[in-house]
């Protein structure tokens, strides 16, 4: 999956340097080395093409990052977050440059993974949204079934917790200029995939100087309208997902479900959008684009994209079992190299022993 939490990691590895080239595997290569991906190769290098902090990306690259890569690329280094990645027949896929002082490391991201996003999918969970605080002092249970003892501190994370530092990262920091179009879209933007991609690309077009406002509605709003465990990440997940999209100069966090006189006045609103997906109705059975339909600033694009965060749901169950096997799998052999290594630190720790004595 493409989520907030990888989107953090090129943000950061940005800041190492002033180039970032980003290389995304086939979907051959991650099948064979962790499982089936959840978007296609295609979608993956899209989303990663509207992330931000891009400049570059290479297609198809290989999984196991060479020195021979770098140097094609005309790369300095390469950034990995600080957990282990690992082939098919577990070996660090970093080991090379890492000894040759081509890695950088930066932090992942506490509090998603796709192995997680992948379970709230398959369990319908609703503990990840943020009316619901008992998962912050509760266990790891809602992480695929898995108990908090024994589980891998790389994937079985506990909930994102949102801080005012991170959006301030995330966001772009620009006011509107005079010159600017201001366009206003509103809905759930949630598991922000490609066909939000497209759409948000769409909306960016509408204009010579767009400045695109999104209203995200909170997670009880969303759940009013979407039903079962919707949304799959919280408010605040969505946040970050969708300020990391180049095409966004702004979010607003809770927006009102109904797009009325108060907010389009406030924010100046030249252009309101909405895709070709449906308009439900808000609570009292009115259109929420009422207003800027009689204003005529109302525009339905259709982005040619007609992906919803449920064909994604729907992907997950097809293929619930490769899922599972591929959770369980990444798990026991993370388990294993923590073992390892632990079991490396224990005899390093008696060896100095020794010599001390
Ligand atoms: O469904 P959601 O609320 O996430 O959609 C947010 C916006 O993205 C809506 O305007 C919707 O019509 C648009 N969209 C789209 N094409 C898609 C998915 C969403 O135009 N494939």
């Amino acid at each position: 999956m493409v989520h907030y939490g990888h989107s953090n990691q090129l943000r950061q590895a940005k800041a190492m340097g002033d180039y970032l080239v980003v290389g995304v595997h086939t979907d051959e290569e991650i099948a064979k080395h962790k499982g089936p991906p959840v978007f296609t190769q295609a979608e993956r290098y899209k989303m990663i093409r509207a992330t931000k902090w891009v400049d570059e990306i290479v297609e198809g690259a290989p999984y196991v990052t060479t020195l021979e890569t770098l140097d094609k690329y005309n790369c300095d280094f390469c950034v990995h977050g600080d957990d282990i990645t690992l082939t098919v027949d577990g070996k660090d896929t970093y080991d090379e440059v890492k000894r040759m002082g081509r890695y950088r490391e930066c932090k992942r991201t506490q509090g998603v993974s796709t192995t997680d996003l992948v379970g709230r999918m398959l369990l319908l969970t609703k503990s990840h949204n943020s009316n619901v605080v008992s998962r912050l002092y509760s266990s790891h249970t809602d992480n695929f079934g898995k108990g908090p003892k024994g589980h891998s501190p790389w994937t079985g994370v506990s909930q994102f917790l949102q801080t005012s530092q991170k959006i301030i990262q995330f966001a772009s920091g620009k006011e509107p200029q005079p010159e600017d179009t201001i366009i206003y879209v509103a809905g759930a933007f949630d598991l922000f995939h490609i066909g939000h991609v497209d759409f948000l690309e769409t909306v960016h077009k509408q204009a010579e100087k767009p400045y695109v406002i999104v209203g995200l509605h909170f997670d009880q709003e969303v759940n009013r309208y979407k039903g079962k465990n919707y949304p799959i990440m919280n408010i605040h997940e969505r946040t970050l997902s969708v300020l990391a999209c180049r095409y966004v100069s702004e979010v607003v966090i809770g927006a009102p479900y109904t797009v009325g006189k108060d907010l389009l006045d406030h924010f100046k609103v030249d252009l309101v959008c909405h895709g070709k997906t449906e308009v439900f109705p808000d609570t009292d059975g009115t259109d929420p684009y009422t207003e800027p339909r009689k204003r005529g600033i109302f525009r339905v694009l259709d982005s040619s994209n007609n992906l919803t965060t449920d064909d994604i749901v729907q992907r997950i169950i097809e293929n619930r079992l490769q899922f599972e096997a591929r959770n369980q799998k990444k798990e026991a052999k993370e388990m294993a190299v923590i073992e390892a290594l632990k079991h490396k630190e224990d005899s390093l720790k008696t060896e100095a022993a020794l010599v001390n004595n």
